[in-house]
C-alpha cells in the first residue's frame, strides 16, 4: 500500500456529529434505533432484505420467481420479474393514490443563459412518449444502442426515459469527450442512432457538440440517423438523410406509447468508463437489481420527501447524474432540479443563487467544486440565505476533513447532516454512505456500507486486515445494482473486478481503504492506474497512448500529482524523438493535443520533459518513482529543462526492483 501518509492524517480525526433528534424524528430512517434494525435485518439476510426494497421501491408487471441467482462472478436479480424503468419513473406517479403527482415538477431546469423550464410528471410522460415512438420510427428496436451526446438539457433526460420505454439501451458520453472518444464508443457499442444537440452553454460559450458528432461520425459506419436537438440556435451542418431534427420528429409524434415488459435483466445502459488499461470500458447495468438499488438509496440516503427540491450538481454524462439525477430520484416521485452550466457563470455565486431561488432543500455534489468554492471565498456565499437546504451531500473522490467541516458550517449552516457517498460506475448505486438521522458521522469517512451491502478491507491474500490497517476495499457480496459485465469483453471482466481474490467471488473495487475502531471506513483513493481529476476519471495510459500518438513524442508516462482543488492533477513525464526540441511551446502543443484527443477533461496540468524515462532493468516504467517527482516539486511553469532522470533511476533501482 502507498497510502500511509494518508491514513496517518486521517487518523488524527475524532470529530463526531450524532444525528439531531429532530431532524432524524422526520427521517424516512427516523434514529439510530430504527436505522440499526434496519441494517441488522439486511446483514441476517441481504436477499430477504433486497427482495422487500424491490417490492417497496419498483413496481412489476410480473413478480420475480427467485430473488437471486449467484454464479460468481455473474449475478442475476429478480429472476423472471418483468418491469420498465420509465414506468417506475413517470406513469406509476399518474395512477392511483399518486395521481396527484401528475402537475408536480419532475424537472426544474435552468439553462446557463437563465432561461428556466418546469416539466410536470405529466409533462415529462408525454415527451417520453413521444420520443419513444420517434425512436420506434427511426427503427429503432429493443436491445438497439443509442448514443446520446448532449448538454445537460431535459430532453437528455427524455432520451434516456424513452430508451428505457422501448427496451433500447443508451449510453451517454459526457459533452467534455471529443471526436475520437466518441467514436471509440459509438464503434465498440455498434450504436444506430446518436441523439445530440447543435450546442449547449459552457461560460458563455457554445460547446460545439454536433460539429464534434460529425467529426467523429467519420470514423464509423454503424450510425444511420442523428436526432439534433436544437438548443443554441447556431447554424450546425445537417447531412441529408442522415440527420433530423428533434423538434421536427417530435411534432408528428404520438403521445401513446406503452411501455415495453421487460425482463429484470434486460440491459438498460452502458456507460464508458476509464479502467487500468488505454480503452475505456462500457460498462453495462440491466433494470430491476439497478433500479431497485438506486431508488432504495435515493429515497434513505438523500431522505426524499414528496415537498424536496433536490440537486445534484452531476453532469448525466456521469453515472452520478444517471442514477441521481434522473433514475433514483424520479423512481422516488422527487423533484429533481437540473443546471446547465459552469459554477462560476456569470459569477461565482450561481450555485448560491439557484438554492435560493428554488428552495433547494437537499444539494449533492463533489469535494472538488467544494474545495472550489473555499477558495472562492466565503464572502460569496454569505450574502444568501440557504435557508431552504436540509441536507447536503458528496461524492466522487475522498473529501478531506477540512473540506467537510467548511461544507457543514458554511453551506449546511452547521445544521445539514453531511452524507459521503463512496461508490463508482460499476456499482451503479451507492455502497457506503451514513444514512441521515441513523448515523453518527466523522469528517472525512464515508462511515457505513448501506443496509444490505457487504464490504471489508482485504490484503493481498484476501484475509480481512485490522483496525486502522490499510487494505483493498472489496464487496464480499452481489449487490443489485453491480455491473452485469463490460460490453462485448467478458474476459476483461473477470480479469478487471474478480481475480485479485480468485473463486471467492469478491468484487474489488480498486481503491485502498481502512476501517476505524468504529466500523467507519475511509476511503483513501485508487490503487491502480486510474485517477480522479476534478471529478472525472482518467486511466494513465488513456492519456500516455494520446500522447504517443503525437509525431513529436517518442515515449511518455502519465501519473497523478495531489492537487488541494482538483484532487488528482494529471502530470505528464515525456521524452521527445531525437532531433526535436523540448520547449514551453511544445509543452503546450502536447497539452492541446491531449485535450483533442480524448477532450478537455484529460488535459493535462503538467508536461515535463526528460531524456530518459527512469525503468527497472526489467524495462518497467517506476511510476512510484516519478509520483514522488511530480508530488515533489513546487512550481509547474517550468517545462523547458530536460531533466537527467536516468540518473534517479539508477539510484532508486535496487529497491523497486
Ligand atoms: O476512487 C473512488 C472514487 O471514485 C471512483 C469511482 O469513480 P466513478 O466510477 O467515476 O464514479 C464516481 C461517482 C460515483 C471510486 O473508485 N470515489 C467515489 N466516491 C467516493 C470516492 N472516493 C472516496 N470517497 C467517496 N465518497
Amino acid at each position: 500500500m502507498t497510502h500511509e501518509i494518508e491514513i496517518e492524517s486521517t487518523l488524527k480525526e475524532t470529530r463526531k456529529f450524532k444525528p439531531d433528534a429532530a431532524w432524524a424524528r422526520r427521517a424516512n430512517v427516523p434514529g439510530q434505533a430504527a436505522y440499526k434494525r434496519m441494517a441488522k435485518d439486511a446483514a441476517k439476510n441481504p436477499q430477504r432484505f433486497w427482495a422487500r426494497m424491490a417490492k417497496e421501491h419498483v413496481s412489476w408487471f410480473t413478480p420475480w420467481k427467485k430473488v437471486l441467482d449467484w454464479k460468481p462472478p455473474y449475478a442475476k436479480w429478480f429472476i423472471g420479474g418483468k418491469t420498465n424503468v420509465s414506468y417506475n419513473c413517470l406513469d406509476r406517479h399518474l395512477e392511483g393514490e399518486n395521481a396527484w403527482r401528475k402537475n408536480k415538477a419532475a424537472l426544474i431546469w435552468e439553462g446557463e443563459p437563465g432561461d428556466e423550464r418546469v416539466l410536470t410528471y405529466g409533462d415529462l410522460h408525454r415527451e417520453v412518449c413521444k420520443f419513444a415512438n420517434v425512436l420506434k420510427g427511426l427503427g429503432v428496436k429493443k436491445g438497439d444502442r443509442v448514443i446520446l451526446y448532449m448538454p445537460l438539457v431535459p430532453e437528455l433526460a427524455i432520451a434516456m426515459l424513452s430508451c428505457t420505454r422501448i427496451g433500447a439501451v443508451h449510453s451517454i458520453i459526457f459533452g467534455g469527450f471529443a471526436a475520437d472518444s466518441i467514436s471509440d464508443r459509438v464503434n465498440d457499442a455498434q450504436a444506430k442512432l446518436i441523439v445530440t444537440a447543435d450546442g449547449g452553454w459552457r461560460r458563455g460559450s457554445i460547446v460545439q457538440l454536433k460539429g464534434i458528432v460529425d467529426e467523429a461520425l467519420e470514423k464509423t459506419d454503424c450510425v444511420e440517423k442523428v436526432v439534433v436537438y436544437k438548443r443554441t440556435g447556431h447554424s450546425v451542418n445537417m447531412k441529408d438523410g442522415r440527420d433530423l431534427w428533434w423538434d421536427d420528429l417530435m411534432a408528428e409524434a404520438s403521445a401513446d406509447c406503452k411501455p415495453a415488459k421487460l425482463d429484470s435483466e434486460a440491459p438498460l445502459f452502458i456507460l464508458y468508463t476509464s479502467g487500468s488499461t488505454g480503452k475505456p470500458k462500457g460498462i453495462l447495468h440491466t433494470t430491476g437489481g439497478y433500479l431497485t438499488h438506486v431508488a432504495t438509496t435515493a429515497k434513505y440516503i438523500f431522505d426524499l420527501k414528496d415537498e424536496d427540491t433536490y440537486w445534484c450538481t452531476a453532469d448525466i454524462g456521469w453515472v452520478t447524474g444517471h442514477s441521481y439525477v434522473v433514475y433514483g430520484i424520479l423512481a422516488n416521485g422527487a423533484t429533481s432540479l437540473m443546471y446547465e452550466g459552469a459554477p462560476n457563470w456569470p459569477d461565482e455565486e450561481r450555485f448560491w443563487r439557484i438554492i435560493d431561488k428554488y428552495k433547494v432543500t437537499v444539494f449533492y455534489t463533489a469535494p472538488t467544486a467544494i474545495r472550489t468554492f473555499m477558495k472562492w471565498g466565503d464572502d460569496h456565499i454569505k450574502k444568501y440565505s440557504l435557508a431552504s437546504l436540509r441536507l447536503l451531500g458528496t461524492v466522487g473522490e475522498p473529501i478531506n476533513p477540512e473540506a467537510w467541516m467548511w461544507y457543514r458550517r458554511v453551506i449546511g449552516r452547521n445544521h445539514c447532516p453531511i452524507v459521503d457517498t463512496y461508490w463508482q460506475t460499476e456499482t451503479g448505486g451507492i455502497m457506503i454512505s451514513p444514512v441521515p438521522g441513523g448515523v453518527t458521522t466523522t469528517p472525512g469517512s464515508a462511515t457505513l456500507p448501506f443496509p444490505g451491502i457487504s464490504a471489508d478491507i482485504l490484503d493481498h491474500d484476501g484475509n480481512p486486515v485490522g483496525p486502522n490497517e490499510g487494505g483493498f476495499l472489496a464487496i464480499t457480496k452481489p449487490w443489485p445494482g453491480m455491473l452485469r459485465g463490460i460490453y462485448g469483453d467478458p474476459e476483461r471482466y473477470v480479469e478487471q473486478y474478480w481475480s485479485k481474490f480468485p473463486d471467492k467471488g469478491i468484487y474489488f473495487a480498486g481503491d485502498g481503504a481502512r476501517r476505524d475502531k468504529s466500523g467507519n471506513f475511509w476511503v483513501m483513493g485508487r490503487v491502480d492506474d486510474v485517477m480522479n481529476v476534478a471529478g472525472h476519471r482518467l486511466s494513465t495510459m488513456e492519456v500516455e497512448s494520446a500522447l504517443v500518438s503525437h509525431p513529436a513524442v517518442a515515449e511518455a508516462a502519465v501519473v497523478g500529482r495531489p492537487d488541494d482543488i482538483k484532487g488528482t492533477a494529471v502530470v505528464c513525464f515525456v521524452t521527445l524523438e531525437g532531433g526535436v526540441e523540448a520547449s514551453d511551446e511544445m509543452g503546450v502543443e502536447l497539452r492541446k493535443h491531449v485535450g483533442k484527443e480524448i477532450g478537455p477533461v484529460a488535459r493535462p496540468d503538467e508536461v515535463r520533459f526528460t531524456d530518459a524515462l527512469p525503468k527497472t532493468r526489467s524495462g518497467k516504467i517506476m511510476r512510484r518513482l516519478l509520483r514522488d517527482i511530480a508530488a515533489g516539486r513546487e512550481t509547474s511553469q517550468d517545462t523547458t529543462t530536460l531533466e537527467d532522470l536516468s540518473v534517479l533511476a539508477r539510484l532508486r533501482e535496487s529497491d523497486e526492483a
